[in-house]
């Protein structure tokens, strides 16, 4: 177990999801949790269960396309608890991801999006960097994706945005490490997440089975599978660790992509009744 005690540490989108998995594996290493999310109730709620498991966490209504949000939420940190050691940019509204092509995406569309996925990532750093500076250490933990690696058809802003969070990993990791910041980043294969759970598999069970047997280990991931991994990397044990991008991703995309197609189709011939869950 990591030990992350006396850490004082602001999660992004930390209500719920891959960021409810973080803010409570970094609270139960001992960490002091700013669950920093725009639902409120629910960053209050898990903000509460962290507390009723004797973990130490806070909540703050944030929406990180905002730069007065972001600057608040920093302030608020070091209001709390003197100090900010530890920065998850996670936040994205992962439903709104897949919008189109070059030629679909609307100018408007790709402004907002890109101001989600890239320019919350480039402000929430900027304003939390000082601070880190101050002690001599942080760590800075982006939510990338395995869309940052490899891409999906018609997902322009996405795929964009989450490698460009990659380059900035490692951007930063080269400028603030000799201000003893590490920067990393965390490419998750598919979690499955309370949203995900309902909107998606609660009524597909053949289309969950369907994409668990593409992981090598057998299954998708948990929230609490991104939040180990996050743990880790804001550890001591992860000092000489930085400006890397960790598949999270149970071997998915390791595997050649020639091969993994051919295994597939034997896995649909031996299960046709199998519910395609996203359509093409
Ligand atoms: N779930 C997956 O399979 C998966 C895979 C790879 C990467 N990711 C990444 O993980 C991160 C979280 O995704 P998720 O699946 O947990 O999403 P989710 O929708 O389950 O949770 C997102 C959380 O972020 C909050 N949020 C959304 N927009 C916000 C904003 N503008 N400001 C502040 N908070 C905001 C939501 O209220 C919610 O609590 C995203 O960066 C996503 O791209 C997810």
């Amino acid at each position: 177990m990591f030990d992350l005690s006396d850490r004082v540490a602001i999660v992004t989108g930390g209500a719920q999801g891959v960021g409810g998995g973080i803010s409570r594996t970094l609270a139960k290493a001992g960490a002091k949790v700013l669950i920093a999310d725009i639902d409120i109730d629910m960053a209050r709620y898990t903000a509460e269960a962290i507390s009723r498991n004797s973990g130490i966490a806070d909540a703050l209504k944030v929406d990180v396309t905002s730069y007065e949000d972001l600057k608040k939420m920093i302030q608020t940190a070091s209001d709390l608890w003197g100090k900010l050691d530890i920065l998850i940019n996670n936040a994205y509204a992962a439903a709104d991801g897949q919008q189109g092509g070059a030629l679909e995406v609307t100018e408007e569309r790709w402004e907002s999006d890109i101001r989600a996925l890239v320019t919350s990532v480039y402000a929430g750093s900027k304003y939390a960097i000082p601070l880190m500076q101050e002690t001599g250490a942080g760590s800075i933990v982006n939510i990338s994706s395995v869309h940052g690696f490899l891409v999906a058809k018609k997902a322009l802003t996405y795929e964009t945005g989450k490698a460009a969070v990659i380059a900035m990993t490692k951007q930063m990791a080269v400028d603030y490490g000799s201000s003893g910041i590490r920067v990393n980043a965390i490419c998750p294969g598919h979690i499955v997440t309370e949203r995900i759970m309902e909107t998606v598999w609660k009524n597909n069970p053949s289309g969950l089975k369907f994409f668990e047997d593409q992981y090598p280990v057998g299954r998708t991931g948990v929230p609490e599978d991104i939040g180990n991994a996050a743990t880790f990397l804001c550890s001591d044990e992860a000092s000489f660790i930085t400006g890397h991008a960790l598949p999270v991703d149970g071997g998915l995309t390791i595997q050649l992509q020639e091969n993994f197609g051919v295994q597939q189709v034997h896995y649909y011939m031996d299960n046709t009744d199998t519910e395609m869950p996203y359509k093409r």
